[in-house]
């Protein structure tokens, strides 16, 4: 399952389609600048920036990103909180990439990748005070177990924030969806299920917020935003030719209530 799911989200050349489209802006990179394609998640960078508050982080501490991607988060978090990030993901390329973009724009001293996965996370214990997951608990199919793991890296008192795709009910999405080509790799659950798995992690003081209706907002300034054609970065160079697919089931799935995008932050 493994290879199925690196297999969705790679399949080569990512770093050249970045540089092209860096090539046809103004001036050099920079984290602002990268928001459009390093953001892989719904909503993008304001919705990294409003997940970031919650954490509440304090300057110097040390961050682990679960499912980094390419870096966009945790660059973020190194940027405007001034803590230091290590991210963890599964896809050699994106890790690669990701590494790329961090030294592009002057901040491996503060974050760093590790291609590995969140069910054998190669770092040492209570190394963490907080621990992040964006848009990855739909790849995981035992949760539970990923959270225990996650909580042994924190520190007491750590905080853990997600935020994923949740479904609400038992409808699900029309494949393929940007986490996955077939529901084979897709484990979707309900806010209650995700609180569950974390209550039996030994998480506590458990807040959720339903983050539909700036996922609405933001389709609607992408359907008009995109009218001209696809911008020099974009998400479409990370999710390939079946970009408008993927996202208009997506879009469809929210729309209709059956995922909400949702942010859980619980602490140790
Ligand atoms: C939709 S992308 C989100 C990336 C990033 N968090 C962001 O918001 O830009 C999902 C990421 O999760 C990673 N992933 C999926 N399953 C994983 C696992 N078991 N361990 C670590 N990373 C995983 C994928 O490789 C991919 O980079």
């Amino acid at each position: 399952m493994t290879n199925e799911i690196t297999d969705h989200y790679s399949f080569g050349g990512l770093r050249t389609r970045i540089e092209n489209g860096l090539a046809m802006l103004d001036g050099d990179p920079t984290v602002e600048m990268l928001g459009p394609v390093d953001e892989f998640h719904v909503g993008g960078r304001p919705a990294t920036a409003h997940f970031v508050e919650q954490l509440d982080l304090d300057a110097g501490s040390h961050v682990l990103d679960i499912g980094s991607g390419l870096g966009g988060t945790a660059r973020f978090m190194a940027a405007s909180a001034g803590v230091t990030v290590t991210g963890v993901d599964l896809t050699e390329e994106y890790v690669q990439v990701a590494t790329w973009l961090t030294k592009l724009v002057g901040l491996s001293n503060s974050v760093q990748f590790i291609h590995a996965s969140a069910a054998e996370l190669p770092v040492p214990e209570q190394a963490f005070d907080a621990a992040s997951m964006v848009h990855v608990g739909m790849n995981i199919p035992d949760k539970a177990a990923v959270f225990t793991d996650i909580g042994r890296q924190l520190t007491p008192g750590g905080v853990f924030g997600i935020y994923d795709l949740m479904v609400t009910g038992e409808a699900q999405p029309d494949y393929p969806v940007p986490w996955a080509a077939t529901a084979t790799t897709s484990f979707l659950e309900t806010p209650a299920q995700y609180v569950a798995h974390l209550g039996s992690a030994g998480f506590r003081s458990v807040q959720v917020i339903d983050r539909t209706p700036a996922a609405l907002a933001v389709f609607d300034q992408l359907a008009s935003a995109t009218s001209n054609g696809p911008p020099a970065l974009g998400l479409h160079l990370v999710m390939g030719p079946d970009t408008a697919t993927k996202f208009a089931n997506l879009v469809t799935a929210v729309r209709s209530g059956a995922i909400a995008p949702t942010e859980i932050i619980a602490r140790r």
